[in-house]
């Protein structure tokens, strides 16, 4: 496919599809040809963005099959909701196999599945389809990770040795809907929805560049959750009012905060340690992405929401509650942030420019479904730990099995 362009078709063009769209400005070789979703209003407002920004012609497509059927499509990105996973990768795998179009790749939004089983289910569907398969874990592209870990590693760990210790945060004040704060759709709470970002950032820094995921080994991990506002009844009044008083936090709620600590070893048994939190409980100025590495002798640092200029509104500018600033943007007063250049600060502009690529070249992409896969092995051993208050070896036995109880309905610290 050297001297074609890649035509590009999404699943989903809700918040992480209209993300997708915006960072296309930044992606070579590429154009965005389709769009399926099953809400044609969403469908047609990511198509009007996409021609107005110039980064395709998108046809509204009335299902998987018949966009997978049309010849401009080489590729589909998947980003709807967790709970969907299966059934939409199903439908691009029985086209494939079934001859009713062909595509050389597919990317898959997190979390790759919602539980083990259904994340090495993503994967097979992929095997059998022999489709190139790309997990759109946005961090590691960010510019920030890309450009602080290579000059890290090429200074401070090619002198003084390799660094020890990566630290990696997400959080923001809470999903923008519903179905991600309930756990049986989501596939449980801010563990599973934010915790899969830092577990592999964190990896991926302390990865020596270049060198395999297999060069680190996990050995143990260990989490804590709870749920620190969100079961108050204030919040609780809230989530029932935004969900048609489908959420019920008071019985069923999910965790908003999570940490874990994982041991690896290096290929020499030297040990490392990543230390993850996130939160579904932080008010800031908007969402907000640390990380850090430390070695013997350096450190870096990063906070996307020091990146940017900031500015300072007064009191008496009263101007309408919006996201302009900042995604999950809390205020328009005082002084805030802004994440000037949020696709490529997030890392979407990079990943995509990665998977284009990579499918044009016919390789698999770097952070494929099996890094999708070790992902969430990773975060079930967390809730295991987190369930078990106890610290859990890796790989547990009856992981594949394993479904958190927030999955099932039957977590719930109040009780
Ligand atoms: N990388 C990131 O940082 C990041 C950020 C947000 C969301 N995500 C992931 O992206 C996915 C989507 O999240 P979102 O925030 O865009 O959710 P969303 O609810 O805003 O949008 C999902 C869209 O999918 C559509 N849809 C639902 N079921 C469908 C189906 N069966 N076929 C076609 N369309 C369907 C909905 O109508 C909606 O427009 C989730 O898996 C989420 O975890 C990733």
């Amino acid at each position: 496919m050297a001297d074609k362009r890649l035509g590009v078709g999404f699943i989903g063009g809700g918040f992480i599809g209209q993300f997708h769209v915006r960072s296309w400005v930044g992606v070579r070789d590429a154009d965005i040809m389709g769009i399926v979703d099953i809400n044609r209003d969403t469908a047609e407002t990511a198509a009007a963005m996409a021609r107005e920004l110039g980064v395709g012609e998108p046809a509204i497509h009335g299902s998987i099959t018949d966009m997978v059927a049309d010849p401009n499509i080489d590729a589909v990105w998947i980003g709807t909701p967790n709970f969907t996973r299966i059934e939409v990768m199903e439908e691009i795998a029985e086209a494939v196999i079934g001859g009713k179009g062909e595509l050389t790749g597919i990317c898959c939004e997190k979390p790759l599945g919602r539980n083990v089983a259904e994340a090495k289910e993503m994967l097979e569907l992929a095997r059998k389809a022999e489709l190139l398969d790309g997990y759109l874990e946005d961090q590691l592209f960010s510019t920030s990770v890309q450009r602080g870990k290579a000059i890290v590693w090429a200074r401070g760990a090619a002198l003084t040795g390799r660094p020890f210790l990566a630290r990696s945060a997400e959080e923001h004040s809470g999903p923008h809907m519903p179905w991600f704060w309930e756990g049986e759709l989501q596939g449980g709470g801010v563990l599973n929805d934010m915790m899969c970002h830092s577990v592999e950032v964190a990896r991926f820094l302390l990865t020596e560049p270049g060198a395999p995921r297999e060069s680190l080994n996990p050995m143990k991990v260990t989490a804590h959750t709870s749920c620190l506002k969100w079961q108050d009844p204030h919040y609780v009044e809230h989530l029932r009012s935004i969900s048609d008083g489908k959420l019920d936090y008071a019985s069923r709620p999910a965790e908003d905060f999570a940490r874990g600590l994982i041991e690896y070893r290096d290929e020499e048994g030297k040990e490392l340690i990543v230390e993850v939190t996130t939160s579904w409980c932080f008010v800031g100025a908007g969402l907000r992405l640390s990380m850090e590495l430390l070695g013997p002798e350096y450190s870096m640092s990063i906070n996307s929401l020091d990146a940017g200029p900031k500015v300072f509104f007064s009191r008496n500018v009263t101007g309408e509650v919006g996201e302009d600033l900042v995604e999950k943007q809390n205020a328009e007063m005082g002084l805030m942030p802004i994440v000037a250049d949020e696709e490529g600060e997030y890392g979407y502009t990079g990943e995509n420019r990665h998977m284009v690529q990579s499918f044009l070249a016919g390789k698999r992409p770097e952070e494929n479904f099996s890094d999708g896969v070790n992902v969430t092995e990773l975060l079930m051993t967390a809730y295991m730990s987190a369930e078990q208050g106890r610290t859990i070896e890796f790989p547990p036995p009856e992981l594949d099995t394993f479904i958190p109880a927030v999955a099932r309905g039957q977590w719930n610290p109040n009780k």
